[in-house]
């Protein structure tokens, strides 16, 4: 595919935890030569900046405050050939995954400061095109009228343990059921908050990767955008 300025696309993906958003965000970056946003990362990162300085995040003016106090940035590592989020210039990629922000994310990426702050630097990224974000409300509220918009799903048990054995390799005590837990939390709330709850855009194509491989799903993705670009896409016109 061509990735010349002038026909690049916005390709937003939303979903539920865990359904494999960021390795598809990943894998169609790649391919078409797309910077990869991750924009769950930005909240995480807020989450652990409120967590570190003890911001009650139930007052709207301190939360104004801390966030005045944030600056967020993706930097492109090339060694591990992908962008890392740092939080006033210190790499917090890391540990912005484990479960202690885990636990709070979701509770915060619902206040609306938060959002507008994190929205207002998600859409600044996608002035020059030529993205793929993945979250919850980018093809909702961020990007509404993206050329492509995917909402993925899959099986809850998959989801579960896809997560699972992520978090084991970095911490062996971790239970299934706490994973199975916190991602419960996390849909609920993502999905009953006020601001920007997690929605199917109308003209959003759904992928179900339950039971497909990566590079199926990569296959199916890349034939959507292919679609787009020979303007055969069955996906309305979202002007
Ligand atoms: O994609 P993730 O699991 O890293 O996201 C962490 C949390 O951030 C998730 O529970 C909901 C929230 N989030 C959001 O509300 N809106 C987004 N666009 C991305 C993430």
């Amino acid at each position: 595919m061509s990735t010349s300025k002038s026909n690049k696309i916005i390709i937003t993906i939303d979903g539920w935890s865990s359904c494999g958003k960021s390795t598809l965000a990943r894998q169609l970056a790649r391919k078409l030569g797309y910077v990869y946003i991750d924009s769950g990362a930005m909240y995480r990162a807020i989450t652990l900046y409120f967590l570190r300085n003890h911001i009650d995040w139930t007052n709207k003016k301190l939360v104004e405050k801390a966030l005045n106090d944030i600056e967020l940035e993706f930097i492109f590592n090339e060694k591990l050939d992908q962008s890392e989020m740092f939080l006033n210039g210190e790499n917090v990629e890391y540990v912005i995954r484990d479960m202690v922000v885990a636990e709070k994310v979701s509770e915060i990426a619902a206040i609306k400061e938060v959002r507008d702050f994190a929205v207002a630097q998600q859409r600044k990224m996608g002035k020059a095109r030529g993205i793929v974000m993945d979250g919850r409300d980018i093809g909702t509220v961020v990007f509404p009228k993206a050329e492509l918009k995917i909402f993925m799903t899959a099986d809850n048990a998959i989801r579960v343990e896809r997560r699972f054995k992520e978090l084991f390799e970095k911490n062996p005590n971790i239970t299934l059921e706490e994973v199975q837990n916190n991602l419960e939390m996390r849909d609920y709330i993502d999905s009953n908050r006020e601001v920007s709850p997690l929605r199917k855009a109308k003209d959003a194509l759904v992928l179900d990767n339950s039971n497909i491989t990566p590079e199926e799903q990569l296959k199916k993705a890349m034939n959507w955008v292919k679609e787009i670009e020979s303007g055969k896409s069955k996906v309305e016109s979202r002007k």
